[in-house]
């Protein structure tokens, strides 16, 4: 009975959730009827689309392989992703999430939660607390193989995650919920200083950028994070505890990088011989350190912006 009930929700519940597939997902402990990791594509993906950031595509590759390699894992899957903005950090969370899931970011078991949106600062943050718990345990309830991803984290009141803490580590089975099977991705430029640092010694010291390690930079990125009152994860128990399986470091962009997304952005829209704009737009932004100029300043962000100016 049980090896067929699944084929036959499955197709009973194609696209969106149902009652049939919360009743396999409760059955099965998994969510199998939407939950399709593809790790190669993911791998694939970051490779093609995320400029300029061979750290965060190691690591994310790595540790997400590993972790859905294990049948029943000693802890969740904590990954924290750092770095200036217009990196590709969000863009990545995205992408981790779409192939995991069938029906990818719209899918039910992908939570996003944005903090200006969620949890408004002025707000309770008491009241907010117990609203994330309890959604955070809903959800896992619901589908131990839940994603949250917690973007803007600078603009996450102190403490307020650290209501998460007991969810994060090895041993929390409570009432036959697997908290162990979740993955949370937490995102923020904390720690950017300290990535943009490291990236420019190895640019002045004439070494590759693609000869930094994700490893080296671990540590001290923890440490900022930790430091930084307005990380979302300040003095947190989080860190203090190791709970976060890895930090994702996505270094400055160079030019050449800016250039790609914009090509990217240029054959989005079916123009992709314009190649003169593609260069346009990366020579209107800004650079810096001062003697240098090796890092632009938004990374991709504007990149879209100055494309409609250009075009
Ligand atoms: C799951 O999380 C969402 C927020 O993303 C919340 O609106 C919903 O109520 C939660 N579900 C449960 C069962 O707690």
């Amino acid at each position: 009975m049980i090896t067929i009930l699944p084929l036959l929700l499955l197709c009973v519940c194609a696209p969106a959730r149902c009652v049939f597939q919360k009743l396999y997902c409760t059955i099965a402990d998994s969510c199998d009827c939407d939950f399709r990791p593809n790790v190669r594509e993911l791998e694939w993906d970051l490779y093609k689309n995320v400029f300029g950031q061979h750290l965060a595509q190691e690591v994310l590759s790595e540790e997400v392989a590993r972790f859905l390699a294990q049948e029943a894992p000693e802890k969740p899957l904590v990954l924290s992703l750092h770095g200036s903005s217009g990196t590709g950090k969000t863009m990545a969370g995205d992408m981790l999430a779409r192939h995991l899931y069938a029906s990818a970011t719209g899918s039910p078991f992908v939570h996003q939660f944005i903090p200006t949106l969620h949890f408004p600062a002025g707000g309770h943050v008491q009241a907010q607390r117990e609203q994330l718990k309890s959604w955070v345990q809903g959800n896992v309830t619901e589908c131990a193989r839940s994603v949250f991803i917690f973007d803007e984290m600078d603009k996450m009141a102190p403490g307020l995650l650290d209501v998460l803490e007991p969810f994060l580590g090895p041993s929390h089975v409570v009432f036959r919920t697997n908290y162990r099977k979740a993955i949370y991705i937490f995102i923020s430029t904390a720690g950017e200083e300290v990535i943009n640092k490291a990236a420019l010694e190895q640019r002045e010291a004439g070494r590759d950028r693609e000869e930094m390690t994700a490893a080296e930079l671990q540590d001290a990125i923890a440490r900022a994070v930790y430091d930084n009152p307005t990380s979302g994860l300040y003095n947190s128990p989080i860190i203090r505890q190791k709970l976060v399986t890895a930090f994702v470091p996505f270094l400055p962009l160079c030019r050449h990088h800016v250039e790609r997304c914009a090509q990217a952005q240029l054959c989005q829209r079916g123009a992709c011989g314009r190649r003169d704009v593609a260069r346009a737009a990366a020579a209107d932004m800004t650079y810096q350190p001062s003697p240098g100029h090796y890092f632009s300043t938004s990374g991709c962000k504007s990149v879209p912006a100055k494309i409609n100016l250009l075009l």
